[in-house]
């Protein structure tokens, strides 16, 4: 077989191991051992991972890299960042906010993400947000898959344009129903501000991610109007909720008759452990709730469950790199993933889960899929979480589009070794060890 690219002796999520990929037309061709193929380049990746590129489910490219502007967030609470926000949007311009959209995708792409569903405010008159991030999802295509949420970050109702807004966004081309319940006035507005956006979702064809019960108010309860609007609509598998904080704080009772509807319902989940822990539990003094929803229960329920960065370097975060491993990192601490299974679930909440949710067609390791994939220097994906580790290759279809060099540390101290990896041993050499 005349191959574009061989990568050899590769581990995969799932453990298999000393498996080669065959790469031609930007398409994976085969995988399996030893296979007999030439190739104008061949990675020998040495035992390591490889897995499909990292999905961000959830972003906001129109604010990111913002930090600083037009000053810094002194407080680094979301009420002075939601001010700050207020403060830029009039003095954003397309260019800047293109450019600075185009430096975060090369950052993504850097560390391995391959797709990002980033929610773009379409509480601006000018639609500057979304007509930039259109610009940007058409210049990005070659090497990352942009999909836009039509965000009406303002509240539906609480914007006085925000409703002819958000279907304007749509017909310009957004992808997604964005909404945000729980910052409508009335509970009651919130309710019907989910109805109104599934109607909008169904007649349109549209996927839905809403902002869901981002609070610490226990009884912020929209996740379940967006189960039961997407039960009754049949739109189950194309609908998320984000955040889901609340679900943190409330009772048991209501939680365990809430969770199998979600499951039933067939509506995933999306946390954002960076931020859901640095903006909840604002109002407590202690114990100071995590703000995390139930991810351990959902999972267990059979939701799909993926993780979002959510924010880098905006008026809301000072933090973040686009690093996805980060985010999973986070995630087990916050929530207590630490089981075996859990972490390696806590993997797929940035791979595979969320490519399930954005719907990316031709996502994975298996022949026929796109030839996208990243070579990680970590042995599994337990490891990798671990370490954050380094991507050291990035391939988009088939072709090589980043690459960085493995950490390594060299030392300089007396009877000890001169390089330092902070990868774990092999096997035979810990088993020495007792
Ligand atoms: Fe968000």
């Amino acid at each position: 077989m005349q191959a574009d690219l061989i990568i050899q002796d590769a581990t995969l999520p799932d453990g298999r191991s000393g498996l080669d990929i065959v790469i031609a037309d930007g398409i994976i061709q085969a995988v399996g051992p030893g296979i007999d193929a030439e190739a104008r380049e061949v990675i020998d990746a040495g035992g390591r991972l490889v897995t499909p590129p990292f999905v961000d489910c959830h972003f906001h490219m129109d604010a990111t890299l913002s930090l600083g502007l037009p000053r810094l967030n002194q407080s680094g609470t979301l009420l002075e960042g939601i001010a700050l926000w207020g403060e830029l949007k009039p003095l954003l311009t397309h260019e800047a906010v293109i450019e600075r959209a185009l430096d975060y995708c090369d950052m993504a792409v850097a560390q391995g993400i391959g797709a990002i569903r980033s929610h773009v405010d379409v509480c601006d008159d000018r639609l500057l947000g979304v007509e930039a991030l259109l610009e940007v999802k058409e210049r990005v295509a070659p090497y990352l898959d942009l999909q836009l949420v039509a965000f009406p970050q303002d509240g539906l109702y609480r914007s006085a344009k925000a409703l002819e807004n958000l279907e304007r966004a749509l017909d310009l081309g957004c992808d997604v129903v964005g909404g945000i319940p729980h910052f409508e006035r009335t509970m009651e507005d919130g309710r019907r501000s989910v109805v109104e956006l599934m109607a909008i979702a169904a007649e349109r064809g549209l996927l839905v991610d809403m902002h869901c019960d981002e609070t610490d108010d226990p009884h912020s309860r929209h996740i379940e109007t967006l189960a039961a609007e997407t039960q009754r609509l049949g739109m189950a598998g194309r609908v998320a909720g984000s955040h889901l904080t609340s679900m943190h704080s409330m009772d048991n009772y209501y939680a365990a008759k809430l969770i199998p509807l979600i499951a039933e319902a067939g509506v995933a989940a999306i946390a954002n452990p960076l931020i859901n822990l640095t903006i909840q539990g604002r109002h407590d003094t202690y114990p100071k709730r995590r703000g995390l929803t139930r991810i351990k229960e959902l999972e267990e329920a059979g939701v799909p469950v993926a993780f979002g960065h959510d924010c880098v370097m905006d008026p809301w975060y000072s933090m973040g790199s686009g690093d996805m491993l980060e985010v999973a990192h986070m995630a087990i601490h916050a929530a207590q993933l630490t089981s075996q299974a859990a972490m390696r679930r806590a993997f797929q909440a940035v791979t595979t889960v969320p490519a399930a949710i954005l719907g990316l067609e031709g996502y994975g390791l298996t022949p026929g899929s796109h030839a996208h994939l990243v070579l990680l220097d970590a042995q599994d994906p337990i490891e990798a979480i671990r370490l954050k580790a380094t991507r050291l290759v990035v391939v988009r279809h088939g072709a090589i589009i980043a690459r960085t060099p493995p950490r390594t540390t060299e030392l300089h101290l007396v009877d000890r070794p001169r390089h330092l990896s902070l990868r774990r041993p092999p096997a035979e050499a810990a088993k020495t060890r007792h």
